[in-house]
């Protein structure tokens, strides 16, 4: 694969799918990224890459549900495969307004599979489609997903993620593409945006302000560091099995309120108050998510065996680094923050 195609590859695992990409010594292609640059994209996260990888990157700042736009870019450029990440992300947002969600995950990803159709027979692009273990609702106190699981997706982000796996699928069966379907855990790392856990509960501690925990905080997510998220999806592209849909996953189970605790004392550690107290004093417990998923665990056991992967960060590397990124990186925290973010803040909780 010499010549790919990155949607949304300005959000936080695009970004760190494509920095880390360009530096792998298995690839030596180009890069071309497709991002609308929602609140979510910010072409900041790429920036010094056109330099450092002459002739390798490419931005194009275009909607994937835009037909004729993607008919444009199929065109202008010669790909042998994409990689699909481009979607409204956030479960929160997905439950006060779905419209973008229904938007750009399913019709995105059919607009993307309807040109890899199109160059079906002159020009054959494998299409990776990058998805969550949110597609398989929620697990009980055992037991984990594995890749049979069925789908029960509980929240409009879940079910539009669901939806387009199906898509996927489908073209891959009916129209005999070259697809490939990863569904993965809970990321974590550098260039998150901070209205997700991690991110936002780094934010408030070093400002001091209250900790958000949804319900009881004894939801469990299954955390994995980012670039070994990359490294899979890569994996997967190159070597994975076609018509194929592969778990990943950290191996990593925590309560929320475990993270939020950890992140806490991590910071009390490096930076600590000047009143001496523990940042655990501004935990809040607030009104649960509604449909709030219980606990995610996945299986990778298939990806393990087929392909060799295994997640190399632990939490406590992985936490670490995160940490010390934002610590680094607050004038891109404060930007990132400011805009279109900020009125929706405001839309939904007032000043
Ligand atoms: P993100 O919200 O940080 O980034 C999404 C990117 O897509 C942004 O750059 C945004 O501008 C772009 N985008 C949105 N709508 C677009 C459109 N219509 N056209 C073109 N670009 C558009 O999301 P993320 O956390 O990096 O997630 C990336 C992918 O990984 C998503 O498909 C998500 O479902 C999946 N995923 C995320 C996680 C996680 O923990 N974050 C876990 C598993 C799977
Ligand atoms: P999130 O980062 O939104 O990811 P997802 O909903 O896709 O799993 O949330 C991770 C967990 O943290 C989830 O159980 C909801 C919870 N949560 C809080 O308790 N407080 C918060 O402020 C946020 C954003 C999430």
């Amino acid at each position: 694969m010499k010549n790919i195609l990155v949607t949304g590859g300005s959000g936080f695992i695009g970004s760190n799918f494509i920095r880390f990409l360009l530096s792998e010594s298995s690839f030596n292609g180009r890069v071309v990224n497709v991002d609308k640059l929602t609140y979510a994209g910010n072409q900041e996260n790429l920036t010094g890459l056109e330099e450092e990888f002459p002739g390798r990157y490419a931005f194009e700042k275009k909607d994937i549900c835009d037909k004729e736009n993607m008919r444009t870019i199929f065109e202008k450029y010669d790909f042998d495969a994409v990689c699909h990440f481009a979607a409204e992300s956030h479960v929160d947002r997905s439950i006060v307004d779905p419209d973008a969600f229904i938007m750009t995950n399913i019709i995105g990803t059919y607009m993307l599979l309807e040109e890899v159709r199109r160059k079906k027979d002159t020009r054959p692009v494998h299409f990776h489609h990058v998805s969550t273990d949110e597609v398989y609702g929620s697990l009980g106190e055992n037991g984990f997903f594995t890749e049979t699981t069925p789908y029960r997706p509980n929240s409009p982000y879940s079910a539009s993620k669901a939806s387009s796996d199906h898509l996927v699928r489908a073209y891959g069966k009916t129209y005999g593409l070259s697809v490939t379907t990863s569904n993965c855990s809970n990321n974590y790392g550098p260039y998150q945006f901070p209205e997700k856990l991690i991110p936002l509960i780094i934010e408030n501690a070093l400002c001091e302000n209250p900790l958000p925990v949804y319900g009881d905080g004894k939801n469990i997510r299954d955390w994995l560091y980012v670039t070994d998220h990359c490294r899979a999806v890569w994996m997967i592209m190159q070597h994975g099995k076609r018509g194929g849909m592969y778990n990943i996953g950290g191996q990593c189970e925590k309560e929320n309120i475990e993270v939020v605790k950890t992140i806490c004392d991590r910071l009390d550690d490096m930076r600590p108050l000047a009143s001496g107290k523990s940042r655990q004093e501004l935990i809040t417990f607030v009104k649960d998510r509604p449909g709030h998923d219980r606990r995610y665990a996945i299986d990778f056991t298939k990806l393990k065996n087929e392909l060799g992967w295994t997640p190399k960060e632990s939490f406590d590397t992985g936490i670490e680094k995160t940490i010390k990124w934002y610590l680094d990186h607050k004038d891109w925290v404060e930007r990132v923050k400011s805009g279109e973010y900020r009125s929706w803040i405001k839309q939904q909780y007032g000043d």
